[in-house]
């Protein structure tokens, strides 16, 4: 999620969950073909599996983005067809790719020729004047030529002319029908539902319509949702992770970080959302989010779970 999500929420998702599929923010090729490819592109191995989201309209572009992009290790590449952001959209990319079913078609076989990796699309339900079940079939089956290992629905359409981001996020009504009916009518494609996924539990109510989950905000706000999705979903042995685990885990990451030069408010800022609805949640984010010296980040991490409760600290993650 761009201006939210990048290295440091990965490497602290990872203390969550190894197994669950992790996305870069959305990453333009004009970016990695002209600034600075290690700030955009390097992470930490930790963070596989990880999908490299780019934004784009042309192939040529979108096919050297990956070839350099290749040398970081990717595990997969998504194309962005789905932000509905003014500056977005006057780059032609984006949501109103939807309307250019053909040229989405074009632009995945443009990067899978660059990768043997899997190449993925996320996309809308629909964009204004293109909002109808059939028009989406018409898009997926024409972007299908080309051969995306999976498309992620977001099962809204997207507003271009006079709604924000923000509002595009939450105005368009929720449509999973839609998508569960793609899935039925379509089921060799891989689909995965997006949009207001809040918890495991909707999680698992979805996996009986379609292949795969992606949750957004709700994996922000209240991370600890990811607790157990490697046991509940992958198949994975129980592991009985805590929070006091997770904390310890970034106490050791912010002051390698710091070390290295980084401010210390850029890792802890993620983990706001560590002790949602939890007791000492309030003053946990308060010390995270006031002044504090960025020498001392690792101190203030310690610091605001002092007021934590050892039963929540210690709880475990769910086993369900
Ligand atoms: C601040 C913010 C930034 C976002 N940036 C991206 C992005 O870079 N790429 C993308 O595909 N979606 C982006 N999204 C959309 C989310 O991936 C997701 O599709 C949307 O929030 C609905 O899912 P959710 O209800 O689980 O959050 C962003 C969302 C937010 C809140």
């Amino acid at each position: 999620m761009m201006e939210k999500t990048d290295r440091h929420y990965r490497y602290f998702a990872r203390q969550l969950t190894t197994c669950a599929l992790l996305y870069t923010e959305m990453i333009t090729t004009g970016a990695i073909l002209h600034g600075d490819r290690d700030h955009l592109l390097a992470f930490d191995p930790c963070e596989h599996p990880l999908a490299l989201q780019l934004g784009g309209d042309d192939p040529e572009q979108l096919r050297r983005a990956i070839e350099i992009a290749d040398a970081y290790g990717y595990d997969e590449y998504n194309l962005n067809v789905g932000c509905p952001s003014d500056r977005v959209q006057n780059a032609n990319f984006g949501a109103c790719l939807m309307a250019r079913p053909a040229h989405v078609r074009d632009l995945v076989a443009a990067m899978r020729s660059a990768t043997p990796k899997p190449v993925t699309v996320k996309h809308r339900i629909g964009i204004d004047g293109r909002e109808s079940y059939d028009e989406l079939v018409d898009f997926m089956r024409t972007v299908a030529e080309a051969g995306p290992t999976r498309f992620t629905v977001h099962a809204r359409i997207a507003i271009l002319a006079g709604l924000s981001p923000k509002e595009n996020r939450t105005v368009p009504p929720l449509r999973y029908d839609d998508v569960y009916r793609l899935k039925e009518e379509m089921p060799s494609l891989q689909i995965e539902i997006n949009g207001h996924v809040m918890n495991p539990h909707e999680i698992a109510g979805h996996l009986t319509r379609v292949d795969a989950v992606m949750v957004g905000r709700a994996a922000y706000d209240d991370p600890w949702i990811l607790s157990s999705v490697d046991h509940r979903f992958f198949g994975q042995p129980y592991r009985s992770v805590t929070r006091r685990a997770v904390i310890d885990a970034m106490v050791e990451y912010v002051d390698r970080w710091c070390m290295a030069g980084w401010s210390a408010r850029s890792v802890v800022r993620h983990m706001l959302g560590l002790f949602h609805g939890r007791p000492g949640a309030r003053r946990f984010k308060q010390l995270l989010s006031g002044r504090f010296d960025e020498g001392s980040g690792a101190a203030v991490l310690r610091n605001a779970v002092a007021n934590v409760p050892d039963r929540v600290l210690d709880e475990p993650a769910p086993c369900v």
